[in-house]
């Protein structure tokens, strides 16, 4: 069995007369520790397949399986242990509380976990050792998506989930913020995947997800994937 199984999922959102189907009949599988790129142009139906996936957002029909255990089934209670506990999320907007230092924005998130990794520890690993006690409005974009990353990490969750991580980045440091979790991947063993609408990102994957108009269109596999810092758009 697979790590991530994603069988036949449908999400319908309804306003008022209208339904927009978000996501259409996807199934694909996903194998522990890879790094996953999810590729498809905007509004294709890939931030509606990670919340669900996250637990953020209901599935319509179709089931997800995480690690043996069908998270599409939980209850509204089972999935918020599970949004705490098993999944880290990276978006594009850092999201990191402004009135708190770099150290005490990983602390809030690692202390809800059973097992967290230690927040300065958590920081050093992302590069961040020397910045623990700055606020994110005195660090750079690059440094506080290090430090939303290093948030999602110290959890020590099952699956880590970035939508467009590098979507407000220059370009050199998209690619370092691609590096990163790219190692973090290989070194931790843990299994990452990546939203993003540019396509040159698929050659860093182990596994490429391509989805259009709700659909995945295909899924492949890198043998021998680019290192993220050969990257080139
Ligand atoms: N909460 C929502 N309510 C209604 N429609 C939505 C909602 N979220 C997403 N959609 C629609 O679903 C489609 C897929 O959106 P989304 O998953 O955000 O795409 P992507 O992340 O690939 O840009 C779009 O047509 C979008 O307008
Ligand atoms: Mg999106």
């Amino acid at each position: 069995m697979a790590f991530l199984e994603v069988s036949e999922l449908c999400k319908t959102y309804r306003m008022g007369e209208v339904e927009v189907s978000a996501v259409r009949d996807m199934s694909f599988t996903v194998e522990r520790g890879e790094f996953v790129v999810v590729v498809g142009p905007s509004g294709s139906g890939k931030t509606t397949l990670l919340n669900m996936i996250g637990g953020m957002d209901t599935v319509t029909s179709g089931s997800i399986v995480l690690d043996g255990v069908r998270v599409s089934d939980y209850t509204p209670k089972e999935v918020t242990f599970y949004r705490r506990y098993d999944i880290g999320f990276v978006f594009q907007f850092y999201n990191l509380v402004a009135n708190l230092t770099a150290v005490e924005n990983v602390e809030l998130a690692s202390q809800i976990c059973k097992d967290p990794m230690d927040a300065a520890e958590a920081l050093k690993a992302v590069g961040l050792g020397h910045r623990l006690a700055n606020f994110p409005g005195q660090l750079s974009g690059g440094e506080q998506q290090r430090v939303a990353i290093a948030r999602a990490l110290a959890k020590n969750p099952k699956l880590l989930l970035c939508d467009e991580p590098t979507g407000a980045l220059d370009y050199e440091t998209g690619k370092a913020i691609l590096l990163l979790l790219q190692q973090t991947c290989r070194d931790t063993g843990r299994t990452v995947m990546v939203i993003t609408h540019n396509q040159a990102f698929e050659c860093i994957a182990d596994r490429v997800i391509r989805i259009h108009g709700g659909h995945v269109a295909e899924v492949t596999t890198n043998a021998h994937p680019d290192s993220a810092d050969t990257l080139e758009w």
